[in-house]
């Protein structure tokens, strides 16, 4: 297939003031257009934006040139020529072209633009698109740069299960996972009985891998997690999904505001990185997506994070003299259109809220000494509000078995977790970055389903 013999066209464009004399392209035809002595195509390959154009002399000496329709693949060799006065400064003169695949007419990506929502009816197609291309491309890097900052800082990467039988939120979105026939269950006193299940004990997908990377963070120090999770809340919104790939770091001997100030330098590395290693992608975004998308994420970046606790919070939108559907009092949970009125209307920039009432949040958050209070910092953004949820955890085993009691944990499914505070225990924080929700904030992307390529959702996971 040439495999190796072929260039990419993102690698023809990045040498394009001195090209090489030949090349073979293999890629998909976007464009094409006859004139009666020359075809020219528009090429695409997957590996950066732009298209390469291919000039095809005396088009009747191809026999393959009717099937070069758009949307099939085809294969290119030729002479590449620069073209100074063109915006990409180079195209190829085709000598031979051979059709790979046939496209037949009723491609559904046609030349005009597509919605969003239509392009989630044929998502098996639309990374094809312009935009999906870029935000695949876009996650890609991303993800890369989250792995430098932490192994830049000496963080492991470590792999948490994506099987357990602990529920780490508290919140019981739980898919279950079971090997039994639901139609023959076995049943003892009442209950379904999991003792003759595949693992012997109730099991579930994970919503979060913090509960072990807590043990690996007492053991080699910082570590940190980047996996897929899964929550079986049913909000079809446009910030929920099913399943998410969330990135947790954990760091022993760490105190909350140690926490706050990694999660703050980790995401301004992430922003810096994406305005210099990604232009093409930031541009796009800039240009076609979200108009100030550059801008925010330079002011972040040129900003000390805002830090307010959650009682100033709630002192803030008391005063907002604003009718929110869900009225705030301290002790209530922040609802998304509170989160928007702090950080677009209020600070008008992101966000740090710490200091959270014990009751609404999870089991092992470090309780205050004020006894009211836990340990906990969202970081919330414009737009799309909470992106980063973590805490400082819980170190006193006295503490933590109450906090286990409170919230009726089920101690049988928990007692390995006790035994971090039984051996040597230490202070520890960690948080946790959800990777889609980063993405759409970066982006400026509307749907957290626009920034995975296969989206899990209620009543929705075909392909
Ligand atoms: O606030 P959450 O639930 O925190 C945890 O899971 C902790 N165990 C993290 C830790 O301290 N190690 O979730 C963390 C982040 C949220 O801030 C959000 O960005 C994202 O995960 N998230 C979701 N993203 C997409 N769809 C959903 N249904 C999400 N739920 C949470
Ligand atoms: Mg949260």
């Amino acid at each position: 297939m040439d495999y190796f013999k072929r260039t990419k066209i993102a690698q023809i464009l990045k040498q394009a003031d001195q090209p090489v004399d030949s090349a073979i392209v293999m890629g998909w035809v976007r464009t094409r257009r006859d004139s009666p002595n020359l075809t020219f195509l528009e090429i695409n390959d997957g590996s950066c934006l732009a298209n390469l154009q291919i000039v095809i002399e005396n088009p009747e000496k191809h026999p393959d040139i009717e099937r070069a329709k758009m949307g099939a693949s085809v294969r290119l060799a030729g002479t590449l020529v620069a073209v100074p006065e063109r915006k990409h400064k180079i195209e190829m003169h085709a000598d031979s072209l051979t059709v790979v695949g046939d496209c037949p007419p009723e491609y559904p990506l046609q030349k005009k633009r597509h919605s969003f929502e239509y392009l989630r009816e044929i998502a098996h197609l639309r990374p094809r698109t312009n935009t999906f291309g870029v935000v695949n491309r876009f996650r890609s890097k991303m993800a890369y740069a989250i792995h430098k900052f932490f192994q830049e800082r000496g963080f492991y990467y470590i792999h948490a299960p994506i099987i357990t039988a602990s529920d780490c939120e508290g919140a019981g979105d739980l898919f279950k996972v079971t090997s039994l026939d639901l139609k023959k269950l076995p049943f003892l006193d009442g209950g379904i009985d999991f003792n003759q299940d595949f693992f012997g004990a109730e099991t579930f997908l994970t919503v979060s891998g913090q509960l072990e990377a807590e043990l690996l963070a007492t053991a080699i120090g910082d570590v940190y997690t980047f996996g897929p999770t899964f929550r079986a809340e049913n909000s079809n919104t446009s910030r929920h999904l099913s399943e998410f790939w969330m990135i947790e770091p954990e760091m022993a001997f760490c105190d909350l505001f140690e926490n706050m100030q990694l999660a703050g330098e980790f995401l301004k590395y992430l922003f810096n990185y994406a305005l210099t290693e990604c232009p093409e992608e930031m541009q796009f975004f800039n240009q076609w997506v979200n108009k100030d998308r550059i801008a925010t994420l330079e002011s972040v970046i040129n900003t000390d994070f805002i830090r307010c606790t959650y009682t100033d919070a709630i002192k803030i939108l008391e005063k907002a003299g604003r009718k929110f559907e869900f009225q705030v009092q301290w002790g209530v949970d922040l609802q998304s259109e509170h989160e928007r009125f702090l950080c677009e209307e209020h600070f008008k920039a992101p966000v740090m809220v710490y200091d959270y009432p014990r009751q609404i949040k999870a089991f092992y958050m470090r309780v205050n000494d004020d006894g009211q209070t836990v340990g906990a910092v969202d970081v919330l953004v414009p737009q799309i509000g909470e992106i980063i949820g973590g805490s400082q955890r819980e170190e006193r085993l006295d503490r933590l078995q109450e906090q286990v009691r409170l919230f009726k944990v089920n101690e049988a499914t928990i007692d390995w977790y006790y035994d971090i505070r039984r051996y040597g225990t230490v202070p520890h924080s960690g948080f946790g970055l959800g990777f889609t929700r980063l993405l759409m904030y970066m982006s400026g992307m509307a749907n957290i389903r626009d920034v995975i390529p296969f989206p899990r959702a209620p009543r929705s996971a075909k392909f």
